[in-house]
């Protein structure tokens, strides 16, 4: 894995050979990003098959339920990483294997498939999207959802990355997005490499440029969409949201299929993960606030349905009202 928590000032690889590791990789955020852990359990769980000491099929199948357990509890609110777990599951539970041997090939083939597909899936969302950026557009994008959320490419970054490949002239104001920053850390050093414009803002300076009319369209990606639209991602998207639809600003998430949770109605039922309060008292080591004023620290937050446009994924753009056609698209399609 790249170690994210190390960039953009150094480029550093972890390898692991535990799958425990890797659980503990997610949760201290060495990779991060709904799409890049969902592939990074995928790979979790190939690894827990290569460790298993099992030397019978139900034995090995027992350990691979248990990794799933450990890898599913790193990080609760991003969809894809159940989802990449409960692929795997799927595959090594297949009655068609003769050996423990066939089984672990198999998963290792699974979550390379993971990857790849993420990849083209990627690509897919950035085309649909772009035909939404004119020529001369300023986008707001939150959080990092480029090459390093997702396997590569991006999501709401791989959007403004298609359309910067289809020549047009586009740039973006980057939210620095505290306390992990991973607007002015990542997105910018992603964007940095790309030679696409940006800025990066204090977060709460988002409302200062939307309402001189600075802002084209607002770009964000999800960690998990409820059947009716409600969209789970990095805490300060709602107040991007709510800021948008206040200065008539279109406003559009950007995900694939396997982040769209069918299975939870609404925003209410979708898990919050709150992160410990020395990541604000302490961000990046440097102690700002004394560890005994209390802190509370939500890693996401909920935007009502109402306020989005429209969601972008791999099938194409999808228009409200969402409870009818996201599961009537993404049946249709897949
Ligand atoms: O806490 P993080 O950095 O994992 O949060 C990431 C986000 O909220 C992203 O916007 C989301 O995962 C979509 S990334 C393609």
């Amino acid at each position: 894995m790249i170690d994210q928590r190390q960039l953009p000032w150094t480029l550093t690889h972890i390898e692991y050979d535990d799958y425990r590791d890797v659980a503990q990789a997610i949760h201290d955020m060495v990779v991060r990003g709904a799409p890049a852990i969902g592939a990074a359990g995928a790979f979790g769980m190939a690894l827990a098959a290569y460790q298993s000491p099992s030397m019978d099929m139900g034995g090995l199948i027992e350990f691979l339920e248990v990794a799933g357990l450990i890898l599913n509890k790193s990080r609760p609110t991003a969809v894809n990483l159940a989802w990449g777990i409960n692929r795997m599951m799927k595959v090594a539970r297949d009655d068609v294997y003769s050996s423990v041997k066939e089984i672990r090939d198999a998963l290792l083939a699974e979550a390379q498939r993971i990857a790849d597909e993420d990849v083209a899936l990627n690509q897919r969302m950035g085309k649909h999207g772009a035909a939404l950026i004119n020529d001369g557009f300023c986008v707001l994008h939150h959080c990092n959802t480029g090459a390093l959320a997702t396997v590569d490419y991006g999501t709401a970054l791989g959007v403004i990355r298609a359309a910067h490949e289809a020549k047009k002239s586009v740039r973006c104001l980057l939210t620095e997005t505290r306390p992990r920053m991973q607007g002015a850390r990542l997105t910018a050093w992603e964007l940095d490499q790309l030679h696409i414009p940006f800025e990066i803002i204090p977060d709460s300076a988002a409302g200062y440029y939307m309402r001189k009319g600075e802002v084209d369209i607002v770009l964000v990606g999800a960690d998990r969409v409820a059947l009716n639209g409600d969209t789970a991602n990095k805490v300060g998207t709602y107040m991007l949201a709510v800021l948008a639809k206040e200065n008539r600003v279109p406003f559009y998430v950007v995900a694939p299929s396997s982040t769209i949770d069918l299975e939870t109605a609404t925003g209410e039922q979708i898990p919050i993960e709150e992160r410990s309060p020395d990541e604000v008292r302490k961000p990046y080591g440097s102690a700002l606030i004394p560890d005994h004023f209390p802190v509370r620290n939500p890693s996401f937050d909920i935007t009502p349905q109402k306020y989005i446009a429209g969601i972008i994924t791999e099938f194409g753009v999808i228009a409200p009202p969402f409870k009818e056609n996201l599961p009537q698209i993404l049946k249709r399609k897949k």
